[in-house]
């Protein structure tokens, strides 16, 4: 019975550093600062996350959730996306990234798309940090 009750206790650490090697790989999302190197990664290249919203290739993106599409003024959109119609949601991103030019055909957005789903996510949750 001691003997029983030492080699559970032995067992416990082991338990527990199993559950803890699970909980640093999570199967779900990491979320904005994950986000954020996805952003660095895909869109960077064309479009700018900085507060002053300067224009790279597209326009900028800070702001971006809750804007209406097509809607900064002086850039020079594709008739596509200024009668687009809609405001940019987390739910328009998450339909229009994977396959931009599928969702709005004639969008100037030269970019194939961004097919993994947690990426997407993580990217996403990123895009509503900047406001
Ligand atoms: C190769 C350049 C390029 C890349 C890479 C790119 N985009 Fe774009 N994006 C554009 C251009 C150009 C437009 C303007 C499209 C138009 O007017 O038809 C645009 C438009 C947009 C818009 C609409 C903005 C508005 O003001 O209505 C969103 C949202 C967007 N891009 C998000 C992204 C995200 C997020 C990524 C990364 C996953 C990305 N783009 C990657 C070039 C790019």
């Amino acid at each position: 019975m001691v003997r029983l009750l030492i080699r559970g206790a032995r067992c416990w650490p082991l338990v527990l550093a199993g559950a803890g090697v699970l909980a640093s790989y999570p199967a779900a999302a990491n979320g904005p600062a994950t986000g954020k190197t996805v952003f660095a990664s895909q869109c960077s290249t064309c479009h700018s996350d900085a507060r002053s919203r300067p224009v790279v290739v597209g326009p900028p993106l800070f702001g971006v959730v809750g804007r209406p599409a097509g809607s900064i003024s002086g850039y020079p959109y594709s008739s596509a996306m200024k009668s687009a119609g809609f405001t940019w949601t987390p739910d328009r991103l998450k339909a229009y990234l994977p396959a931009p030019r599928d969702y709005l055909p004639g969008v100037r957005m030269t970019y194939n798309g961004l097919k993994n789903p947690t990426q997407l996510d993580d990217l996403i949750a990123y895009l509503q940090t900047l406001k």
